[in-house]
């Protein structure tokens, strides 16, 4: 139990939208087992109906759901343990989010840099479900009464807001009904940088496919774009301070941390003062090692895309089951007439 009663329960979600790459696998997916593996309640989703807040070809959303849900399972989450579903199988997500939009505030939704980072400059022209995109996250959460959540660094101000709406909708309604969610923004891993620039995000809509590792690359691809990636002339200094102001240096040593579950500390224990010709085959070897059963496993479940799909349609079943008595309660909450928890 949390302090507020609730039982502690994981939910993350990732969206499929192609081009899973290290920054996913290192910021959530690795990170998700550890949550499985501990034996708390967890559950992973697919956002598809995230994913659609951008146009997306058809056919490409539905593989990549596929090509998505056989990445998490490929790292090591069990379908039987956790709970693996996609989105737009479990209705109660946008049925929630509809409560949370007459919730959240413009202002608040305004100032998400997501949302500007996405829509730039021709924000008049982005869809509005772009903009009501932290409302639906928010549901993702809540709609488990979920109080933990693993997330990459950049999700975090959209925890934030998920946070203010669960406060803001007890406060409306004066229940204690919804859990004020804990993000879990932990480890080296959960900003990796591009390796074409270290101020960037590795992310999957870079146009330059040199910036990210996906997790579909061989080994020969992820050996060769380390070997590619951008750092600066001098050798790797002897302790961590030295990689201040050293962007793709420090990110290149956070990588190495994350894949080999090692402190910053350890890493420079081990490397310190060794020339980027020395230490980028360290680290690709390193990644080969850690990748590519990951990617060999994903492309083996690919083949039986049936099985995929008979493993999110059991997911959503048990999902809903959570999911939908908590939306009936929120209704009750709120006035609405309908049938009442037995
Ligand atoms: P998405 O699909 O962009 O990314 C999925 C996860 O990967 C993390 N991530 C990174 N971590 C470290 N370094 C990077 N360069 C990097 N890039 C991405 C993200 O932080 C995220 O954890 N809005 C979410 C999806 C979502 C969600 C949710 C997450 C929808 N509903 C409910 C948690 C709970 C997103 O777009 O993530």
């Amino acid at each position: 139990m949390t302090e507020a009663g609730f039982t502690p329960r994981v939910f993350s979600g990732i969206q499929p939208s192609g081009n899973l790459h290290l920054g996913n696998y290192l910021g959530a997916l690795k990170r998700f087992a550890d949550a499985q593996n501990q034996g708390i309640q967890s559950i992973y989703c697919m956002v598809d109906l995230h994913a659609v807040t951008v146009w997306q070809d058809p056919a490409e959303l539905r593989h990549s759901t596929r090509e998505l849900a056989a990445g998490f399972i490929a790292s090591g989450l069990d379908p039987a343990k956790s709970i693996l579903f996609n989105q737009s199988q479990v209705a109660e997500h946008s049925q929630l989010a509809w409560v949370f939009n007459c919730v959240a505030r413009m202002g608040w939704m305004q100032r998400m840099t997501q949302f500007k980072d996405k829509a730039g400059k021709n924000a008049q022209n982005a869809s509005l479900g772009l903009f009501a995109y932290p409302a639906l996250m928010a549901a993702d959460i809540l709609a488990y009464h979920a109080t933990h959540v693993p997330v990459g660094e950049d999700q975090k101000q959209h925890l934030e807001l998920t946070r203010d709406i669960a406060a803001k909708f007890n406060n409306d309604f004066g229940v204690d009904f919804f859990p004020i969610t804990e993000p879990v923004i932990e480890g080296t891993g959960t900003r990796v940088m591009s390796l074409r620039d270290g101020s960037k995000k590795m992310s999957k809509s870079d146009p330059s496919d040199m910036s990210r590792i996906n997790l579909t690359d061989d080994a020969d691809t992820i050996a060769r774009k380390i070997r590619k990636a951008k750092t600066d002339p001098e050798p790797l200094p002897s302790e961590v301070k030295g990689l201040e102001e050293r962007p793709e240096a420090r990110n290149l040593v956070n990588i190495y941390a994350a894949l080999a579950d090692m402190s910053v500390d350890q890493v420079m224990a081990e490397a310190g003062g060794k020339a980027f010709s020395e230490f980028k085959p360290m680290l690709a070897d390193l990644a080969v090692e850690k990748l590519a059963p990951i990617s060999g496993e994903m492309s083996r479940l690919m083949q039986d895309v049936s099985e995929i799909d008979r493993i999110l349609g059991n997911g959503a079943d048990r999902a809903r089951a959570i999911a939908a008595p908590i939306l009936r309660q929120t209704y009750e909450i709120m006035g609405m007439v309908g049938p009442r928890e037995v």
